[in-house]
């Protein structure tokens, strides 16, 4: 990872940090709407098929974490297939078949030194990303450029002064509604 670059007489001076496993950051992936919202009454604000197969393939054979509620809002409350799901509660009677329950944060940093960072993916929600947001490098965004009614948000990458948006694709398109690729990094 790129950590400074700095300038002097015209030479440009990189500092990057070698790769040790420990310590090194982790990537998330969020779909978010023009306010930065992603989800309403523990649901997403829109499903659209090509950012799901975007999330699927992205995250396939790799580590997901996420919170309890999130857990709860998928299809019968299951762990996503294929996938190592690490989720978070306060419940230290929590049950969850087929995935990796922990109960703080202390705990979830434990478990994922058992993981190359590369590997791992914060999938929200709200209080998870938070949560992780200063331990992530690398952001898969799905832009969404609509106002959705919403009660959960993301934070506005666009306002934070360490994080650059590197990448977007062209216009996407899902009836009437339009949608982008970004990648941010840090
Ligand atoms: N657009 C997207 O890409 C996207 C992705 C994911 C989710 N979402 C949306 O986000 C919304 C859910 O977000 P949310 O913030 O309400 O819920 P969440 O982050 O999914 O889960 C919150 C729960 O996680 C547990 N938790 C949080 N911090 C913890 C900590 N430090 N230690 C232990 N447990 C902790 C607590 O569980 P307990 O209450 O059991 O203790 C807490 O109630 C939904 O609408 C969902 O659809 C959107």
């Amino acid at each position: 990872m790129l950590l400074k670059e700095q300038s002097r007489d015209g030479v440009i001076l990189r500092i990057v940090s070698v790769t040790t496993g420990l310590g090194d950051y982790m990537n998330l992936i969020v779909a978010v709407d023009r306010n930065w919202a992603i989800g309403k009454d523990n649901k997403l604000l829109v499903s659209i098929p090509d950012d799901m197969k975007f999330f699927r393939e992205t995250t396939t054979g790799k580590v997901v974490v996420m919170g309890r509620k999130t857990l709860e809002s998928f299809p019968n409350s299951k762990p996503l297939p294929n996938r190592v799901n690490i989720v978070l509660t306060r419940d230290m009677n929590y049950d969850a078949k087929g995935a990796v329950v922990v109960h703080s944060k202390e705990e979830l940093d434990k478990e994922l030194e058992k993981y190359n960072s590369d590997d791992i993916y914060i999938i929200g929600g709200e209080s998870i990303y938070r949560l992780m947001l200063d331990e992530c490098d690398r952001a898969f965004v799905t832009y969404v450029d609509y106002a959705y009614d919403a009660d959960t948000y993301f934070p506005n990458l666009d306002e934070m002064s360490d994080w650059k948006l590197a990448q977007e694709s062209e216009e996407q398109t899902y009836y009437d509604i339009e949608f982008y690729f970004r990648t941010y990094t840090r």
